[in-house]
């Protein structure tokens, strides 16, 4: 068939785009395949009795317990204004007015992927809420930021604060109340995960840190909705598949896990103040994470004390009144479950009448909050034109001021693991040959066909095949999905990209240095195997590695990309390779190579790709991006972290989480594996020495306390709104400071160079009752600082700890604690490059 083929006018759900208006035109052309998925679409809505159903034939191991009822919102942090407002506005809706406000409503004037209810009597409009995390999605006159692995790699706090200040404010101007980012889950579970790209790397602490920053960024102009809640670490089996009866997979973690690991980096989220949060496709412990009421109830509006709203992800609600009673708020894109008044109906009988109140006054009070009752707030969705090739109002959301930053942000997101013979920064050269299908934009970058979904989800330069369409249709496994993307690759695909205003490529941006440097240029960008002029001084191959929502990446290499930079190594020695990639790429089959001599793994930097790319190249900047996961030298090297779990014809597909808290490097630290580059790993052009650590800890052990020193909301038997002790993001103990670690940095090369000091502690097990305790016990990454030096200079460094940075969960107290016993600290480079050791004991 011809890709062009699948158009679609609105912008739902990814599913549901496949099956709106001109996907009609191809259905009625491909009616073999159109009708199987047609009775397939036509059975979600049985799916969700069928996953209800199910609930108890999960492993008996894993069953979810259940939490009711859903925390109210109440006077706390600084939501009480926006409460009070809140309930006076709800107080005057009738069932059915609050009803209209939790669901998704159809609306074509706007192009928001999601519209809320309203109530226009009272003033209230409702959201328009839009994609996502890299910048303002599907529309015209934004920029195309670095992607949140980029901020990740870039292990810069205060860049990713100033991203999200210029992305939220382009958000604002295009009418969009809520921003549907950052992603902190997947946080990198498995190494061929399709969206981990969207996040900030395999690390919870990095992911809390850059998430806090980002979301704080944003919210000084619309709403932040982290994403997606909770365990959701695979793009196969995300979604029922209707024709097997088929349910998503289910994230099956224990408690401790669940508290380290997956839900750390949201409670940084909801403590830095977030609004709203996205419940994710998965199960967790059997049950759909949108009727989850242990994680909803139970951990994020209780124990994280989250007073925001939960939005479903797109068609994640799979039943009517125990998704409410389980803690979702508001159903998006739309809700078979919700749009006939059934909460208003069954308020006061089956459904206790205060939940649906609550959901209208966490929404509304939201509203409030981020002040969008102001009449300053753009009216909803004022620049999302639905189909951006008819005439439309074109508003521009970019801001001049934020260009700096935006090339910033490309910049820092270089990675560079090899340099050799003085590779790098290039000297001069009288000539440079250019390679690869990555180094020039793909042909096309336009919404060509007219709002095609191949662009809406950035999968116009893939080559995929019919039998691709039909998975992804009917929410299949995609087998032999698509991995290169043929032109530079700026953003992922799925709902996490976006269109640039501009792409400045690797071959524009060097070319335009040639013109500066008068160095000659030979280029092809199409060839596996090109010729290759020997008067090349240096010859450059870009290659990439894509990935997207959706599907997970087929493998960690691809051979025509490997084969292109080994032809051209052999007939040029000094060949350097960019890899823009979207997750971990394995370089081994090429890495060694004599003359391979320099290898950058450049991310998803957004529109100021080549223009980056170039910088660091010409030594303008010294590379300062460091690997926010870890590259193995085999594939086989992940272990069981390598690919998705398979359903296995099982139609309640298990993925137990067995490794506990031991993903990535922490996998491979705690099975003794050698990894080819590790988590933390990054050269620049200078070098620099590590002396003076200082442990300046001030904190005792809570282990030894009876009870647990941080009540949380159990079983509806606390309410949080009676504990002075607990904010918004829980114990407030958790957030408060507990001293530091300090260190020397000397830049003992000769140019300014960032360097990335991280801290490392291995936290003792003291006590702590945990129900994985037989999982090896690794360091763990708690702090990270980026320091500009120049040559001759020291910078003091401090890592600032909070008491949640040495505490662990104790699942028999049901509280975190500060665990007895000596804590192990590294500083240094890298999770394995860490020159300073030393140690306190609590
Ligand atoms: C994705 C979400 C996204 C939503 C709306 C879903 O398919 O999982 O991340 O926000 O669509 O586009």
């Amino acid at each position: 068939m011809e890709k062009d083929d699948l158009t679609s006018t609105a912008k739902p759900s990814l599913g549901q785009r496949f099956s709106q208006s001109k996907f009609i035109v191809w259905c009625r052309t491909h009616k073999l395949i159109a009708i199987p998925i047609a009775v397939m679409i036509a059975l979600l809505p049985l799916l969700g009795l069928l996953a209800l159903r199910n609930r108890h034939h999960a492993n008996a191991q894993w069953t979810s317990p259940i939490v009711y009822p859903s925390p109210e919102a109440y006077h706390v942090g600084n939501w009480t204004a926006a409460l009070d407002k809140a309930r006076i506005m709800v107080a005057n809706m009738t069932f059915e007015e609050m009803n209209n406000v939790t669901i998704g409503i159809s609306d074509p004037s706007t192009g928001c992927v999601g519209v809320s209810g309203g109530v226009p009597r009272l003033g209230f409009p409702g959201f328009c809420l839009q994609d996502a995390g890299q910048g303002v999605r599907d529309t015209d006159g934004v920029n195309a930021y670095a992607s949140g692995v980029s901020v990740g790699a870039s292990w810069n706090a205060t860049m990713a604060y100033e991203r999200a200040q210029f992305l939220g404010a382009e958000f604002k101007r295009k009418g969009v109340n809520v921003a549907l980012g950052p992603v902190v889950g997947p946080i990198g579970r498995i190494a061929t995960d399709g969206r981990t790209w969207e996040g900030f790397g395999a690390d919870p602490y990095l992911n809390g840190i850059l998430a806090a920053n980002t979301i704080t960024g944003l919210q000084e102009s619309v709403i932040a909705s982290v994403k997606h809640f909770v365990a959701n670490e695979q793009e196969t089996n995300r979604n029922p598949i209707a024709s097997t009866n088929t349910a998503s997979t289910s994230a099956n973690l224990d408690d401790s896990t669940m508290h380290e690991l997956y839900l750390w980096p949201f409670q940084d989220a909801v403590a830095a103040g977030v609004g709203c949060v996205m419940c994710s496709y998965n199960r967790i412990n059997g049950t759909y994470a949108c009727e989850n009421s242990k994680t909803q109830n139970g951990l994020l509006k209780g124990e994280l004390n989250f007073q925001g709203f939960i939005v479903s992800d797109w068609v994640a609600q799979h039943s009517g009144i125990p998704s409410a009673d389980g803690g979702l708020d508001m159903a998006m894109p739309t809700s078979s479950f919700w749009d006939q008044n059934q909460l208003a109906k069954a308020a006061g009988g089956e459904l206790n009448k205060t939940r649906l109140i609550d959901m209208a006054t966490r929404i509304v009070s939201t509203w409030y909050h981020f002040g969008q009752d102001s009449p300053d707030f753009p009216a909803m969705g004022i620049g999302m034109a639905p189909d951006i090739t008819l005439p439309h109002e074109y508003v521009d959301a970019k801001d001049p001021a934020s260009r700096s930053s935006l090339l910033q942000q490309a910049i820092e997101g270089h990675v560079l693991v090899k340099n050799v013979n003085n590779a790098l920064p290039l000297q001069n050269p009288r000539t440079i040959s250019i390679f690869g299908y990555d180094a020039a934009p793909y042909a096309i970058v336009n919404p060509t066909p007219a709002f095609s979904i191949l662009w809406t989800q950035n999968w116009q330069g893939l080559n995929y095949s019919q039998d691709n369409v039909v998975q992804i249709a009917s929410n299949q496994p995609v087998t032999n999905a698509p991995d290169v993307y043929h032109g530079t690759l700026i953003v992922g695909g799925g709902s996490g990209s976006n269109v640039p205003a501009y792409l400045s490529s690797p071959l524009e941006a060097i070319t335009s240095r040639a013109y500066d440097n008068g160095t000659a240029i030979w280029s092809d960008t199409s060839s596996t195997n090109p010729a290759v002029v020997r008067s090349s001084d240096t010859c450059l191959v870009f290659i990439n590695a894509f990935a997207s929502e959706v599907w997970d990446r087929p493998g960690l290499t691809n051979a025509d990309s490997d084969a292109l930079v080994m032809n051209v190594a052999s007939k040029c020695n000094d060949t350097i390779v960019v890899i823009h990639n979207a997750g971990i790429r394995i370089v081994d089959a090429w890495i060694e190579h004599p003359n391979v001599t320099a290898v950058l793994f450049a991310h998803l930097p957004g529109q100021d790709a080549g223009r980056a790319v170039a910088q660091i190249l010409y030594g303008d900047v010294s590379p300062s991006g460091r690997l926010p996961y870890t590259v193995a030298h085999n594939e086989s090297d992940y272990g069981d972290l390598l690919g998705p779990c398979l359903a296995d014809n099982s139609t309640s597909p298990q993925c137990d989480f067995s490794e506990g808290v031991n993903i990535d490097y922490r996998s491979f630290l705690a099975r003794n594996v050698t990894p080819r580059y590790e988590f933390g790993y990054g050269l620049t052009y200078s070098s620099f020495e590590y002396t003076n650590l200082q442990v300046n800890v001030n904190c005792t052990s809570t282990d030894q306390a009876a009870t647990g020193a941080a009540p949380v909301y159990a079983n509806g038997t606390t309410q949080n709104g009676n504990d002075p002790s607990i904010i918004v993001g829980g114990p407030a103990a958790l957030f408060e400071s507990v001293g530091g670690i300090t260190a020397s940095i000397a830049n003992t090369g000769s140019v300014n160079a960032s360097e990335v000091a991280q801290l490392y502690l291995l936290i003792p097990n003291g006590n702590v009752t945990s129900s994985n305790s037989s999982i090896v016990n690794t360091r763990t990454l708690r702090g990270f600082q980026k320091v500009l030096i120049a040559p001759n200079e020291t910078a003091q460094i401090e890592f600032p700890l909070r008491r949640k940075d040495v505490s662990r969960w104790d699942v028999v107290k049901q509280t975190w604690v500060v665990p007895a016993g000596e804590f192990e600290v590294r500083v240094g480079k890298s999770v394995l490059d860490t020159p300073l050791v030393g140690s306190f004991t609590l």
